[in-house]
């Protein structure tokens, strides 16, 4: 690969893939190629997929389709997709017959070998599909190119073993499988030496981190390792599943100074009956215990949420205590999704799937609640001292700067350019549902 080249990747779905997506561009960018945010002037197309939900997968065919005429203007441009969309059963075949004039398809497991695919389609050979259907070990050492230089993600865990009886990530994303602390602690380090001030820990399931590890290690001792590390300001991890979140690692949060007060906590369901049809492994009692021992420990805590309405099953008496225990946790902020059938799942085959309608009335009256105590929460700040990491300028008023502060709230605020990349204090001036209006002090 000679020619310098220009890239666009666009990604979809979670942090995973965003992730993914900058270690993409980590390969492309040491050999010259550029990235650019603009289609029509790319050599190279990547499209990073998600089909934790149907809604995903509609977008990246509509985005594919739409792709038939710039291909045909400019058929020299290479067209990639890789992803979790890609990895399911039959998938790549399906996507190649209905377009045609896709050039490579990779799955999750060999996406770190996509250079390699692109210059043997620079070569001529089109399209490639190959998908792997198992997991590597663990590739350390990828270059990546973060789309921020003041925080990042850093994977500690891939794949997930849980197997929700509504999910999809385990078949896509393969088994659980730790990283060596040695190997997080030297990425985070040296994220330090370049800038970064606030790292979030990715996982499917970061309380299991550690699992098969020699020597042994669990996820709130690898907390209380990098809450050593000298310079960093802030860590934040995701996702939590609730029966995994030990005593330990609430202590560590409690005591360990950088570990931000906030936890994302996903519950799926205020009822027990649908708790176990999920295969979450614990009840409403239990989650409603665990809340209680997280606010008691970490009194300032943010808690946030992912909640599945009309999950197979769901009377109008489940959907209540899913709306009774929102407004009993009093969430921060709450993601919610509408049940949405993953074919190879054990919900898929599940008899008493809910009518759509009954789907969309449940769907908004908890949107209604969720936002109602966002609001509320917020309201709790307003004329507080807050520490906001400066990420940059505000996105509506580029006179203003934006951050966020220890909790995840997004804060909008007049203050001093020169603080980019920097912790302030602002004091808050406006709370808004769903974020807030500052000064700085
Ligand atoms: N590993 C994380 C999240 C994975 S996917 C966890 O366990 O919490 C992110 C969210 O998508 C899930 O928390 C769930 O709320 C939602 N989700 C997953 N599969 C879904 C499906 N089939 N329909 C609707 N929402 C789904
Ligand atoms: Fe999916 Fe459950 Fe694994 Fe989360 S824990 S990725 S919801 S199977
Ligand atoms: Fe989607 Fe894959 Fe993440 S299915 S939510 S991109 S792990």
């Amino acid at each position: 690969m000679n020619k310098k080249l220009k890239y666009f990747i666009e990604t979809w779905g979670c942090q995973m893939n965003e992730e993914d997506s900058e270690k993409l561009s980590g390969g492309l960018k040491p050999l010259g190629h550029e990235r650019t945010d603009k289609k029509e002037e790319a050599d190279v197309i990547v499209y990073n997929t998600c089909c934790v939900r149907e809604n995903a997968e509609q977008k990246v065919e509509g985005n594919l389709g739409a792709l038939k005429k710039l291909k045909k203007e400019k058929p020299e441009t290479v067209i990639a997709i890789t992803g979790c969309m890609m990895q399911q059963e039959g998938m790549a075949e399906g996507i190649i017959k209905k377009f045609p004039y896709v050039d490579i398809i990779i799955g999750t497991h060999n996406a770190y070998k996509f250079n390699e695919y692109l210059s043997r389609a620079l070569g001529g050979e089109r399209p490639i599909v190959e998908v792997w259907n198992k997991e590597d070990d663990i590739i350390e050492g990828q270059p990546i190119d973060r789309a921020s230089s003041i925080k990042g993600f850093v994977t500690i865990m891939y794949g997930c073993n849980n197997f929700c009886t509504y999910c999809i990530v385990p078949h896509v994303r393969g088994r659980e499988r730790s990283r060596q602390p040695e190997q997080i602690e030297n990425e985070i380090r040296a994220m330090v030496k370049e800038g970064y001030k606030e790292i979030t820990l990715l996982g499917q399931n970061v309380n299991s981190y550690g699992k098969g590890l020699e020597p042994e290690i669990n996820f709130a001792q690898l907390l209380r390792r990098i809450n050593k590390i000298e310079g960093l300001e802030r860590v934040k991890f995701m996702t939590s599943h609730p029966k995994d979140l030990s005593d330990e690692v609430i202590e560590a949060i409690a005591e360990c100074d950088k570990l931000c007060e906030c936890i994302h906590l996903p519950v799926q369901s205020g009822s027990s009956r649908i708790l176990k049809k999920m295969n979450r492994h614990y009840d409403r009692e239990q989650y409603v215990e665990l809340i209680r021992k997280i606010k008691e420990r970490i009194p300032n805590v943010a808690l946030t949420t992912d909640i599945i309405v009309g999950f197979p099953g769901e009377t109008e008496e489940d959907f209540e205590e899913t709306l009774s225990l929102v407004k009993e946790v009093e969430y921060d902020s709450a993601f919610t999704f509408l049940y949405s059938k993953r074919k190879g799942t054990p919900a898929d085959l599940m008899l008493d799937q809910v009518p759509e309608e009954a789907k969309k009335a449940r769907f908004n009256r908890l949107v209604e609640a969720v936002n109602e105590i966002s609001a509320k929460k917020n309201k709790a700040y307003d004329q507080k001292v807050v520490e906001v990491l400066v990420e940059g300028l505000s996105k509506n008023d580029d006179s203003k700067l934006a951050g966020r502060t220890r909790t995840g709230k997004l804060v909008n605020f007049a203050g001093n350019k020169e603080n980019i990349g920097k912790l302030v204090n602002v004091k808050i001036i406006k709370a808004q549902s769903f974020s807030l209006v500052g000064e700085e002090v």
